[in-house]
């Protein structure tokens, strides 16, 4: 592995505990709402980000590289209502997906097709997590106005399930 992905992937399992800490504060500030079911999907997704993490840190361990780990940044968000928070979600994961891209990016230049195969998993992923992200702001927008289907949708998202990761190393 060249130094330059490597580097890229240690940087990785910061900014995935970031990313953790960030959707913590979101869950943080949902429970002083009173949405519950808010706050456990942001948990939940919290707890996937630090699998993330995880992911990143045993895949170079695997092959060989030291680890540093890094402070964690307290997160920052200019959020203020319950759409900035949502808002703040989808922006976040879309910068998520650059980051990967841009270490798919190295690992390529490297011809490191071993690190690309890894990567396929989040690029995958970060589809996903995008969807899931935007999906909540259209949610919002259609039915949080509403007190009614506020409640309906907060009861919706009480019901997410953690699920571990489905890429083992
Ligand atoms: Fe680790 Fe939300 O991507």
């Amino acid at each position: 592995m060249d130094n330059k992905t490597a580097e890229l992937l240690n940087e990785q399992i910061n900014k995935e505990f970031y990313s953790a800490y960030l959707y913590l504060d979101f869950a943080n500030y949902f429970e002083r709402r009173g949405l519950s079911g808010f706050a456990h999907w942001y948990e939940i997704q919290a707890q996937e980000e630090r699998d993330h993490a995880l992911l990143f840190y045993r895949y170079l361990l695997n092959n060989d590289r030291t680890v540093t780990l890094g402070a964690v940044a307290a997160p920052e968000t200019n959020a203020e209502t319950d759409e900035d928070v949502l808002k703040a979600g989808l922006a976040h994961e879309k910068y998520v997906t650059s980051l990967i891209d841009a270490i798919y990016a190295a690992a390529y230049a490297a011809k490191d097709f071993r690190t690309m195969q890894f990567l396929d998993w989040f690029v995958k992923e970060q589809g996903e997590e995008e969807k899931n992200a935007s999906d909540l702001v259209t949610k919002y927008a259609l039915f949080g106005s509403d007190a009614k289907g506020l409640y309906m949708l907060d009861s919706e998202l009480k019901a997410r399930v953690y699920t571990a990761p489905s890429l083992t190393l």
